[in-house]
């Protein structure tokens, strides 16, 4: 995720940037840069990975001085490349900017300014558009140039700005995007993020969206959207810098949690043009490609995997186009059925899964078409890809994977809509109705997140087991899987997942005295059987805890546990329904004193066969 950080002051901007941007180098980034005021212009300096490149090219005391803005970059727009990497400037380098999060108009906005100013732009990003926009604006007033550039732009966006010709000032704006400034002794600060600047200030103001702050070394003026003065009262940071990097929450794992409202709607909503109708990010799939082919081959791994038969499922009933998913280390030697005719579909959150990257060489060796579903730009699966449809999940620090999981699956609910609406398999009605109740999920999920607490207190009471079993037929067998992985690689419980039709075959006999079952059993269609198959294993004693739409009031009868997810269509529940069981795992694994964001034997990025 990107971070900005902000000095004007006495001492040397680029020592305080720096150390500000380290600091949010634990949220991940690929690219970072600095620019400063100096002898009435700027200076701008990048380097693509590590902060300590940019260390070095900004070492020589000709890049002192006592004003700057920096920045680590997450790429969105754009590959990671010194190029793209911010601050960025306008035409003659006199306004440089830094920006997080997304100009959903950047294409309007630069196609307006190529067509009535000419203007030659130098990088793939957004970012440049603000550049140069305040630079057509700019008459000797900053914030009035960042005032009318702000009113043109729309998205979700906090940025920085400084200008040659007043080397007093650092303007700064937020919408929807966290910025707080930061008060100090003969200096001041601007960040997007209070670890970055926790070590010389403890004394913040958060910026309210549409707000404005115009930062000198000696005030800091915070006006509203009207552009009228505001106050605001400073708040005194009491965190250590562990939990601040964090927000606040225990771990990593649980952060990420709480954030899938935020990252289902920022893969989904961004990808709705103005009649609400799916776009692919220019992803050309025309409805003679898809005749092209006869099948979709969705390879991964772990969680990703587990998406993958959502995706089956969501492209099969949606397209109709058959889907076979398999498990990358698996098709890499099965000598698949793959020919020009397929659509070969990679998912993985950090794009660098090595059985995953040689599943896709071996797909495109046979001819396929190779698109990849991805959190990381640029990463190697991203650049092997013909295309690619990242999710847009935010750097995902906790090895245990959950904010990727409902991304990856928003999106393969996209492509299958998408594919649907395009082959003309789907009525009309269905896509739109699917549309808007997937529009409708972030809202369900921060609902749901704001009241949950019977999670923890059944995983209190739990946690002490040393087997589970999860259940559930259709979506929710795979929900399953996924619930059964979280529990196992954080918790070290020997959890195991099975579609629940097939207990009888063999697995029920592992069922005791109070053995604890999970059954999920949110799919309207098949809920007696469910019901049918929480008989069976009480039978054998199993204490049952069931997760069930608000609504299907009819397991309270039988099970001795419910948990409640928000009601929405079959189709979708695995968005909700798997929330509470990462939840779970995560209150397990907490009781159980674990080491929840690192468990042991395991990698973030698994890049060995
Ligand atoms: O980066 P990827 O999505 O390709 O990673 C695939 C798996 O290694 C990953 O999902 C793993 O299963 C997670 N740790 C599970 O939480």
């Amino acid at each position: 995720m990107c971070g900005i950080v902000g000095y004007i002051g006495k001492n040397n901007a680029k020592e305080v940037i720096i150390d500000g941007l380290k600091r949010l180098e634990y949220r991940g980034y690929d690219s970072a840069g600095i620019a400063i005021c100096k002898d009435g212009g700027l200076e701008v300096r990048k380097a693509v990975g590590a902060i300590v490149n940019l260390e070095q090219v900004v070492a020589d005391p000709a890049f002192d001085g006592p004003v700057g803005i920096g920045h680590t970059r997450w790429a969105t727009h754009g590959v990671p490349s010194e190029v793209n990497a911010h601050p960025h400037t306008n035409e003659d380098n006199t306004i440089a900017v830094v920006h997080n999060g997304i100009i959903e108009n950047y294409v309007e906005i630069k196609e307006e300014l190529i067509r009535e100013y000419g203007i030659e732009f130098r990088s793939e990003t957004d970012t440049e558009v603000i550049a140069q926009l305040i630079g057509i604006y700019y008459d000797g007033d900053l914030h009035e140039a960042v005032n009318k550039a702000v009113a043109q732009m729309r998205g979700a966006y906090a940025i920085g700005v400084i200008a040659a010709a007043e080397p007093d000032k650092i303007v700064a704006v937020r919408k929807d995007a966290p910025l707080i400034a930061g008060i100090g002794k003969g200096c001041n600060y601007i960040a997007s993020d209070i670890p970055a600047i926790m070590e010389r200030s403890r004394q913040v103001y958060f910026i309210e969206n549409d707000e404005t702050i115009v930062v000198t070394a000696d005030k800091i003026e915070i006006f509203d959207g009207n552009n009228k003065p505001v106050e605001h009262e400073a708040f005194t940071v009491t965190w250590d810098v562990d939990s601040a990097e964090r927000g606040g929450y225990d771990h990593f794992m649980l952060k990420e949690i709480n954030e899938q409202p935020k990252g289902i709607e920022e893969t989904l909503l961004r990808r709705l043009d103005e009649d609400g109708n799916i776009k692919l990010d220019g992803i050309e799939l025309t409805k003679e490609d898809l005749d092209k082919i006869n099948k979709v081959c969705i390879v991964a791994c772990g969680t990703a995997y587990h998406a993958g038969l959502i995706g089956k499922y969501a492209i099969e009933k949606m397209a109709k186009i058959p889907v076979e998913v398999d498990i990358a280390s698996e098709f890499r030697y099965r000598d698949p059925f793959v020919d020009e005719k397929t659509l070969f579909i990679a998912i993985s959150q950090s794009g660098e899964t090595l059985d995953t990257l040689h599943a896709l060489r071996e797909a495109k060796r046979k001819g396929a078409r190779v698109l990849s579903v991805v959190n990381v730009v640029g990463s190697s699966i991203a650049r092997e890809s013909d295309d690619v449809f990242y999710t847009w999940a935010g750097p995902e620090i906790s090895v245990a994977s959950t904010k990727a999981y409902t991304t990856q699956l928003t999106i393969m609910y996209m492509l299958g809509l998408y594919m649907g609406r395009l082959r003309g398999a789907i009525e009309e009605s269905y896509y739109q109705r699917m549309v808007s109740e997937l529009k409708e999920i972030p809202a369900k999920l921060a609902r749901y997140l704001e009241k949950q607490k019977d999670v923890k207190r059944i995983a209190d009471r739990f946690h002490r087991d040393n087997e589970m079993f999860f259940i559930g037929r259709g979506l929710d067998a795979s929900v399953s899987y996924e619930a059964s992985l979280k529990m196992k690689e954080i918790s070290y419980i020997n959890s195991f997942a099975i579609a629940a039709g097939e207990l009888k075959h063999g697995t029920i006999a592992l069922i005791d005295q109070g053995t604890l079952v999970v059954v999920l059993a949110t799919q309207d269609a098949l809920f007696e059987k469910m019901l049918s198959n929480i008989k069976e294993v009480q039978a054998r004693g199993a204490y049952v805890l069931a997760v069930a739409k608000e609504g299907d009031t009819e397991v309270e009868k039988q099970a001795d546990e419910v948990i409640y997810i928000p009601d929405c269509p079959d189709e979708l529940t695995p968005l909700l329904s798997v929330v509470p069981m990462q939840l779970f795992a995560y209150y397990v694994a907490k009781a159980r004193g674990c080491n929840i964001d690192k468990p042991k034997n395991l990698a973030k990025s698994v890049t060995v066969e």
